[in-house]
């Protein structure tokens, strides 16, 4: 019987070569890109904090992050994305520690990370609760949570006031942003996808 990390890992190793093609995926669109830099920095402490990225595919946001001088840890569970990460990173002239793993269990050092980021991944993972428990054990003190996650017009993804419950059983507060501008995604959209922030 094949597990469902086995599964995932090849549903994205095999999905790394056209990963980036999505304007919001590959930022490459200078409005775009801008427009996730400027809504992250807004976000996030002062570099050269540490940043642990978790699910980070294809290194977009990781390296957006680096090129202003935070220190990043990337993680995801697909060997070919990290591939994309590091050449991205190469190519950025950044440097970026990344590393294979499930970001349920990150193995990551705990208390040792000023923000846990993390963008569309939390909703596909098993029990997302348990993740973020993990994931607050990431945080020095006083560090924050920044999520994006969305409930998509195909069905998937959780609904926003469900990402801030669940962030709540583990921490004081969690804040809501909604994403429908299209300088986010590159296009209209038409459901609805948000940044969750939790700072203490
Ligand atoms: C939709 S992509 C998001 C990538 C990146 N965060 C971004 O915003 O562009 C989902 C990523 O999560 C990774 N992933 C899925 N399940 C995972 C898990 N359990 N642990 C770590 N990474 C996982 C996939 O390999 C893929 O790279």
């Amino acid at each position: 019987m094949i597990d469902h990390l086995t599964l995932a890992r090849a549903e994205w190793d095999g999905y790394a070569a056209v990963y980036d093609d999505d304007p919001d995926h590959g930022l490459r669109d200078p409005e775009v890109r801008g427009a996730w830099r400027t809504l992250l920095l807004q976000h996030l402490p002062p570099p050269p904090a540490a940043v642990a990225d978790l699910g980070c595919g294809s290194g977009s946001l990781s390296v957006l992050l680096a090129e202003q001088g935070y220190d990043v840890h990337g993680l995801d569970l697909s060997d070919r994305m990290l591939d994309v990460a590091r050449a991205k990173a190469e190519d950025a002239g950044v440097d970026i520690a990344f590393s294979q793993g499930d970001a349920s269990e990150p193995g990551l050092e705990t208390g040792a990370f000023d923000v846990v980021l993390c963008r569309h991944v939390l909703w596909a993972l098993p029990d997302p609760s348990r993740a973020l428990a993990r994931w607050v054990d990431l945080l020095r003190p006083g560090g924050r949570l920044v999520l994006v996650e969305g409930s998509w017009s195909t069905g998937a993804g959780l609904p926003a006031r469900r990402t801030a419950d669940l962030v709540r059983e583990h921490r004081d507060e969690a804040t809501v942003r909604h994403l429908p501008e299209r300088e986010y995604w590159g296009r209209q959209i038409d459901d609805d996808r948000y940044l969750v922030v939790s700072t203490y």
